[in-house]
């Protein structure tokens, strides 16, 4: 056939079609077949024919050209009687493979029908053209063309249930997955704005509190310089008077150091939920990291008295990371351990486990509630105890942690027991694990 023909027969809105509901008038059934009489005796036998409660239109063809044209004009034609040899010798089988590779009717059941059997080997033809059945003309007694049909229909009629079903199915999908675009969509585009609007803020923050900050500094160190020396101490009133005030300019100090952290930290975790940290990926010791870490908190250790002690099994814990970072998370740890234990010692440990390295940090200190475990790692979350009664931080050191440990591919999490102390603990993927 040639393929100007093929382009005219097979413009057809294929979404069209794929849309019309399951509701049939009647089934068509297409008599392909160039004597008269088979259309005829066909049609009369199944005058009175129902399946499903529903009678049967015949579509007449008699040539395989005509077949051609009436499959376009009826693409929900349910089955079709094919003869073999009309026109040519192959016209039957040229329209069998016009349905099935270029229209793409793949719903449509073909039986082929032949006086001629030479004329179309069986089973080459049934797979190669997708034929639902073959059967010599001889072969259709009206009993068994009864049977043919019923099996026929339901079949068809399966296909298009199943048709239905699929087209429902990727419908929804489409519709889902254009509604989760849009949501994520406008989920980054909030969260960017969000990032925006705080380091808007952070910078009109920080301005004024720098200035205070210096000015309390400075007011303080006057007060202690230049008034202090020049007050009559030997009143019992003044010196309350001057131990309140050097007591309300550490006050001062503190608090302003609380908010430039809250500011800072506020900034830092918004840009890692937003995605705008640049990571590096460094290829670090786990052991490094530790041991940084715990110089820059050796003050912290010394002031409260506190030991440091280290478990380390082996050696190798080799990851690629970003190694600020991951120092960032064990100071975090290391001055929460710090914070909350007023006598013991903090230990460390470092060791291999089946998913890679996991690291841990034991502290003697007052412990964390049961019912708050599972809560410190959220934002702004910090225990009320008698010892922690006044927020002694920002209460985001620990869900930086978890940002950090989570970009690495690791977990973190808690074990505590109140009174007796907690144990941070967190996996990371080592290099000698990663494929
Ligand atoms: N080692 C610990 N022992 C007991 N409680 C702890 C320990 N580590 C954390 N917590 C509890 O978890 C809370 C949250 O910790 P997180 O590090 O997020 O905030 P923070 O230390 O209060 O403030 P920040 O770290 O932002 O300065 C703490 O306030 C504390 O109540
Ligand atoms: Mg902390």
């Amino acid at each position: 056939m040639n393929d100007q023909l093929v382009d005219e027969l097979i413009f057809t809105d294929e979404a069209e079609d794929r849309q019309k509901p399951l509701v049939h008038n009647k089934w068509k059934v297409m008599i392909v077949d160039d004597e008269p009489d088979i259309h005829e005796m066909t049609a009369f036998a199944f005058s009175n024919f129902t399946y499903m409660g529903v009678g049967v239109e015949f579509i007449s063809a008699y040539s395989g050209a005509e077949a051609m044209r009436l499959i376009l004009q009826h693409p929900d034609t349910a089955l079709i009687f094919l003869d073999v040899v009309m026109e040519r010798d192959d016209s039957g089988l040229t329209v069998a493979k016009f349905i099935r590779n270029e229209v793409k009717n793949l719903k449509v059941k073909i039986i082929l029908r032949t006086g001629q059997p030479g004329q179309a080997p069986e089973q080459e033809v049934i797979v190669a053209y997708d034929i639902n059945d073959y059967k010599e003309k001889h072969e259709l007694t009206d009993k068994k063309l009864n049977t043919v049909l019923v099996t026929s229909l339901r079949s068809y009629s399966m296909h298009e249930t199943l048709e239905q079903f699929n087209f429902e199915l990727e419908k929804k999908v489409a519709e889902r997955t254009i509604e989760l675009k849009a949501a994520k969509e406008s989920a980054d585009k909030a969260n960017l704005e969000k990032t925006d609007f705080l380091n808007f803020v952070a910078h009109e923050l920080r301005t004024p509190l720098t200035s205070l900050r210096g000015f309390i500094s400075i007011i303080s160190d006057r007060f202690e310089a230049k008034l202090l020396p020049l007050i009559d101490t030997t009143d019992k009133k003044i010196q309350k008077a001057i131990s309140n005030t050097q007591e309300e300019f550490g006050i001062m100090k503190q608090e302003g150091e609380r908010l430039s952290a809250l500011i800072n930290n506020v900034l830092d975790l918004a840009k890692i939920e937003a995605g705008r940290v640049e990571w590096a990926k460094d290829k670090v010791d786990m052991a490094e990291i530790f041991k940084r870490a715990a110089f820059s908190t050796n003050s912290l250790f010394t002031d409260k008295g506190l030991e440091l002690k280290t478990e380390i099994q082996g050696d190798g814990y080799i990851i690629t990371g970003d190694t600020d970072r991951l120092i960032q998370v064990v100071i975090n740890l290391f001055s929460n351990a710090i914070k909350f234990t007023d006598s013991g010692n903090i230990t460390y440990k470092i060791m291999r486990d089946n998913k890679g390295m996991r690291c841990e940090i034991h502290d003697t200190g007052c412990g964390i509630p049961k019912e708050y475990i599972g809560k410190v790692f959220e934002k702004f979350q910090q225990v009320a105890s008698a010892q922690t009664n006044k927020p002694k931080g920002t209460g985001l050191g620990l869900p930086i942690c978890k940002e950090i440990i989570k970009y690495h591919g690791g977990d973190i999490w808690a074990e505590s027991e109140e009174g007796v102390g907690s144990r941070f603990i967190f996996l990371l993927p080592l290099d000698e694990n990663c494929i």
